[in-house]
């Protein structure tokens, strides 16, 4: 805390494509006394429920058609910078950002991947950890690199699977973990910035 002091906030973006719990959490988050702030969300959908939450709580929000790929991130790029973005954090975003973008933004980008990676890239995790009978799933926060759900691990938060447990009710587990982890790692971020 006390290295910011007297500091700006750092400012965040939060990228979204649906349902936006943990940009809930996040923006929860802020609320009590942290170092950043969400300054702003992207999404690929117009109607990402997540939206309305940034509405709610006045936050900018860009919304941008990803069918031309490069024009589209060249617009975020520009938002972004016009908003001074030191850190991005993906939830639940299903764009995969290009290399040429992930070297244009001069920050840090995060996302959570709701299994315990390197085990389970790529979607429908809850589905594929239960088939395989794992006894543990879990959450991710790592750094993005090109490669899909590969970058630097950062935390991970471990959640225990009941026999009794579906797809619907290991996510829900999940999730709570995620909303856990996700802003204290952000925090955790800015404390080193
Ligand atoms: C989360 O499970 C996250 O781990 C994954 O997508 C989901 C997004 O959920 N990447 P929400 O939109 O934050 O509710």
């Amino acid at each position: 805390m006390e290295k910011l002091i007297g500091k700006k906030k750092i400012s965040i973006a939060v990228f979204i494509s649906g349902r936006g719990s943990n940009l809930k959490s996040i923006i929860n988050f802020t609320k009590r006394k942290s170092n950043f702030k969400v300054r702003c969300v992207v999404s690929d959908n117009r109607s990402a429920k997540g939206l309305e939450l940034a509405k709610k709580e006045k936050i900018k929000y860009l919304v941008v058609n990803f069918k031309k790929y490069n024009q589209a991130e060249n617009r975020v790029l520009k938002f972004l910078q016009n908003k001074n973005v030191q850190i991005i954090a993906l939830a639940g975003f299903m764009k995969i950002l290009s290399k040429l973008f992930i070297k244009r933004f001069h920050g840090i980008i995060l996302n959570i991947h709701p299994s315990l990676l390197p085990k389970y890239k790529g979607l429908n995790t809850h589905k594929r950890v239960l088939e395989n009978k794992e006894r543990y799933s879990g959450c991710t926060v790592h750094l993005v690199n090109e490669k899909l759900d590969s970058g630097k691990i950062l935390i991970q938060k471990k959640v225990k699977i009941s026999n009794n447990d579906t797809s619907k009710s290991l996510s829900k587990k999940v999730l709570k973990a995620e909303h856990l982890i996700y802003p204290k790692t952000i925090e955790r971020i800015c404390l080193n910035l």
